[in-house]
């Protein structure tokens, strides 16, 4: 019988432990066509081949040797970490269950009985070169997998991070033609009125300079007197006198809406701090509500019936996007007109927000994926797919919970269930 050449590129390792020199010689010459052949003479030494190179692939080991015998030499190789794997097959001329037993539960794969035929010795070391190849190679392939698995789940958080970004500039992009919206329209009549008030100044000059030309005329003539009446008249003085006030109280008026429309933008973002602090949800609603009014007011009617509650320990700007990304979505899930209720409540340890719309609604299927990352029914560019994901993150991180309820074609509720004084409190964001 003709053992497999093992890999082309190296020949397995036999070493044989054998205290009788014969049959070292014997087995050796047997073996020798086949593989690289290692000897010992007593135990030490086959410790000592067992963990040098080339290390052994299979150890052929007599039980009994004086000194130290095969029982224990197994049980050192067992004990080093570098040993422990390669196969003992015990040679021995006892032939005993017990002693059999005995080498198996030390560890060792096969049992061969002395004198033996070769060609079955050549059979057995053949299977435990197989078995120990099919070992090595799964060890392999799950260092690799491993190695594969973490390389995979860092790529991952990396995409993610990206897809969390490209939601927070999608918002911002959002976010930011609503707030040039509402800029533009008191910025476009402040200026205006600057302009005016330039034309009405241009016209009290030139009749005060008409004054200190009359008033160098020495003596006045009734004929001066009457163009400056007539240069009066025909500017309109009194007019402008009743109209330059409400120029300037208009535009006051618009400059004080953008500086009201940054104030909301600074509560929104809470730019400045993100922790745990106490917090007014109301005050959040609000500044979110004036933020994105724009992208709701065409569509939407929103109704807001706050109760009465306390305020909470919170992140106020996170929970800000999540106010903004369920008011968003309920005014996308509404197709012509209709309206959104903000309701505000408190039970016992707990505070709720709830948004409800009565847009079209989300199908039954649906209602357990809604808080999937990507899961969205928008069409590409229109929606991520992140925005519930994300907020559920952000209410769970403060020991929160999101319902919701739909019907279709009736409309949906999402309430937002947060302590009020969540368990994470004082750990930062
Ligand atoms: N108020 C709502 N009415 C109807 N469907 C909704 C509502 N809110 C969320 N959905 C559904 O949940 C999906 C996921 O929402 P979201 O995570 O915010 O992602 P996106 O808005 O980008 O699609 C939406 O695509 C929509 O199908
Ligand atoms: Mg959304």
């Amino acid at each position: 019988m003709e053992p497999d050449k093992q890999s082309a590129d190296r020949q397995a390792t036999i070493l044989l432990v054998d205290d009788e020199s014969i049959n070292l010689s014997i087995f050796g010459q047997f073996l020798a066509p086949y593989y690289q052949v290692l000897v010992a003479t007593d135990g030490p030494r086959a410790l000592q081949l067992a963990g040098g190179t080339p290390k052994p692939d299979v150890i052929l080991l007599d039980v009994m040797m004086p000194g130290m015998d095969g029982y224990q030499v197994i049980g050192q190789l067992k004990a080093d970490p570098d040993t422990r794997d390669i196969p003992v097959i015990f040679v021995t001329a006892l032939s005993s269950d017990v002693e059999e037993e005995r080498g198996l539960l030390l560890g060792a794969v096969d049992y061969i009985y002395k004198p033996c035929h070769l060609s079955i010795l050549l059979a057995r070391i053949k299977t435990q070169l197989e078995l120990k190849n099919a070992r090595d190679w799964l060890k392999d392939q799950n260092a690799y997998l491993e190695t594969e698995v973490q390389r995979r789940h860092q790529e991952n958080q990396v995409v993610h991070l990206q897809l969390l970004q490209s939601e927070k500039l999608a918002a911002i992009g959002q976010l930011a033609a609503g707030i040039a919206h509402e800029i533009n329209n008191p910025i476009g009549f402040v200026s205006s009125n600057l302009n005016t008030l330039n034309g009405y100044l241009h016209d009290v000059f030139s009749v005060m300079d008409a004054c200190d030309a009359a008033l160098n005329e020495n003596p006045l003539s009734a004929e001066t007197l009457q163009d400056l009446r007539e240069l009066k008249t025909s500017k309109q003085l009194d007019y402008l006198r009743g109209d330059i006030p409400e120029l300037i109280a208009e535009s006051r008026e618009g400059l004080s809406r953008v500086r009201d429309i940054i104030q909301d933008l600074k509560d929104f973002a809470h730019t400045d701090k993100n922790e745990w602090e106490l917090g007014d949800l109301h005050k959040g609603l609000d500044s979110t509500l004036n933020i994105i009014g724009n992208e709701l007011k065409y569509r939407c009617t929103v109704h807001k019936q706050y109760g009465e509650i306390p305020q909470i320990y919170c992140l106020p700007s996170q929970l800000n996007q999540v106010f903004m990304n369920l008011l968003i979505n309920a005014a996308h899930a509404i197709e012509t007109k209709g309206d959104i209720h903000i309701r505000t409540g408190c039970t016992g340890q707990e505070v709720w927000v709830e948004i409800g719309d009565n847009g079209k609604g989300i199908a039954p299927e649906n209602l357990t994926r809604l808080f999937e990352p990507f899961f969205t029914t928008k069409p590409v560019g229109k929606g991520t797919g992140l925005g519930l994901s994300i907020s559920q993150n952000i209410v769970r991180k403060h020991g929160g919970r999101i319902d919701v309820s739909s019907e279709p074609g009736q409309g949906s509720r999402f309430r937002v269930w947060l302590p009020i004084r969540p368990p994470e409190l004082g750990r930062s964001a």
